[in-house]
C-alpha cells in the first residue's frame, strides 16, 4: 500500500435524550435509543495518513503526542477499520479540537466521528452514512450521532447492523442555542466508558430504559413542532434520570457540583418568569442551557454574571461530519 491521507471534520453533540449503559460493551450497543443536536461552533479536525514506513500508530492531539489509553483507543478503532480492508498499515493521526481541552466538553463524539470518516476515506472505502455511523459507534457510542447533521436520533437496534444514527431535522429547522456554562475546568472525572458499565448496578436503570422510547417520541415531536415548553420538560426529566442512575450506581458517581445545581435552579426560575430556557447535564458538572437563539444573548449575560460560572460558550445546531 502507498501513502494515503484524508482530513475530516466533525462536531460534538449534546444529547437531549441520553445514552447511558450498554447491552454489549465491546460493540457499544446501547440499552436505549437517544436524541441529540450537533454543535456547529465546536469541532474536531483530524488529518490521518496511512504510511507503510510507520512501525506503529502515532496520535497527536492538539499538538501533543499521545500514549497510553488515549493512543490505545484510537489504535483499537483503527484496527476495526483496517480489518475491513484486510490491511495492517499504521497511521499518523493529527487531531485538533477548536475548543479547549480543559473546558469539560466531551470530545469523544466528534473525535471518533472525524477519525472514522478520515480513516475510511484514506483507505478508499465507499460507505453509506448509516454504515459510517455504525462504525463510529464502535469508537464511542455518542460518536455515531456526530456523523449525520442537525437533530439526530440513534436507533438502539438489536445488533451491530441496526444500531446507528440518522438525522430527523436539518440544523436550520429550529434555531436553538446551547449556552454551555463552564463551572469546572480540568478536573478528572470518571470517564463514560466506565460509567456505562456501572449503569446496570443502579436499581433505577431498568425503569429509565423502559421509559426511554416514550421520552424519545415526546422529544422528537417537540423538535418537529418547535414546541419549547414540551422540549424543556422532557430534556430536564431525561437529564435528571441520567444523574439519578449515576448517583445510585455501585460505586455512585456524582458529576454535579454545587454550581451545577445553582444553575439548574436559576434556569427553572428564569423559565417561570417567562424566558424559554432548559438545562441538560452530561457526565460532568457543566450545564448546557438550551434556549431559542433569540434569547441566547440574554441567557449568556445572565449566566456570565453568576460568580461560579467561569465561561459561557454559545453554540447552534451543526451539520454532518465531512471531509475537508
Ligand atoms: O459516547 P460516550 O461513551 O462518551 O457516552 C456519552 C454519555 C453521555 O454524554 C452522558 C450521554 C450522551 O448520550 O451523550
Amino acid at each position: 500500500m502507498t501513502i494515503s491521507s484524508a482530513t475530516a471534520l466533525a462536531h460534538p453533540n449534546i444529547a437531549f435524550i441520553k445514552y447511558w449503559g450498554n447491552r454489549d460493551d465491546s460493540l457499544r450497543l446501547p440499552q436505549n435509543g437517544s436524541i441529540s443536536m450537533n454543535l456547529a461552533e465546536l469541532s474536531t479536525r483530524t488529518m490521518l495518513t496511512f504510511d507503510p514506513s510507520l512501525p506503529r500508530d502515532i496520535f497527536d492531539l492538539n499538538g501533543t503526542r499521545q500514549s497510553g489509553e488515549s493512543l490505545h483507543r484510537v489504535t483499537n478503532h483503527l484496527n476495526i477499520i483496517r480489518g475491513l480492508r484486510g490491511v495492517s498499515v499504521h497511521a499518523h493521526i493529527m487531531s485538533e479540537n477548536n475548543f479547549p481541552a480543559d473546558a469539560g466538553i466531551a470530545s469523544s463524539a466528534s473525535a471518533f466521528a472525524a477519525l472514522t470518516l478520515a480513516a475510511v476515506s484514506a483507505l478508499g472505502i465507499e460507505m453509506s452514512e448509516k454504515d459510517l455511523s455504525r462504525l463510529a459507534r464502535r469508537g464511542s457510542g455518542s460518536a455515531c450521532r456526530s456523523i449525520p447533521g442537525g437533530y439526530v436520533e440513534w436507533y438502539r437496534g438489536n445488533t451491530d447492523v441496526d444500531s446507528f444514527a440518522v438525522s430527523f431535522a436539518e440544523p436550520g429547522h429550529w434555531d436553538l442555542a446551547d449556552c454551555i456554562a463552564i463551572v469546572d475546568i480540568g478536573q478528572k472525572k470518571v470517564g463514560s466508558s466506565l460509567g456505562h458499565t456501572l449503569a446496570k448496578s443502579s436499581p433505577l436503570q431498568e425503569a429509565r430504559v423502559l421509559d426511554a422510547d416514550r421520552r424519545i417520541d415526546i422529544c422528537k415531536q417537540a423538535i418537529r413542532n418547535r414546541d419549547f415548553t414540551a422540549l424543556a420538560e422532557v430534556i430536564e426529566l431525561d437529564s435528571n434520570l441520567l444523574h439519578a442512575i449515576m448517583m445510585t450506581s455501585h460505586p455512585p458517581l456524582y458529576y454535579w457540583m454545587p454550581a451545577t445545581l445553582e444553575i439548574m435552579y436559576a434556569v427553572q426560575s428564569w423559565r417561570k418568569t417567562g424566558t424559554p430556557v432548559a438545562f441538560t447535564v452530561d457526565a460532568g458538572p457543566n450545564v448546557h442551557v438550551i434556549c431559542e437563539s433569540d434569547s441566547s444573548k440574554q441567557v449568556r449575560q445572565r449566566l456570565s454574571k453568576m460568580p461560579m460560572v467561569k465561561d459561557v460558550i454559545v453554540t447552534h445546531p451543526g451539520g454532518k461530519a465531512r471531509l475537508v
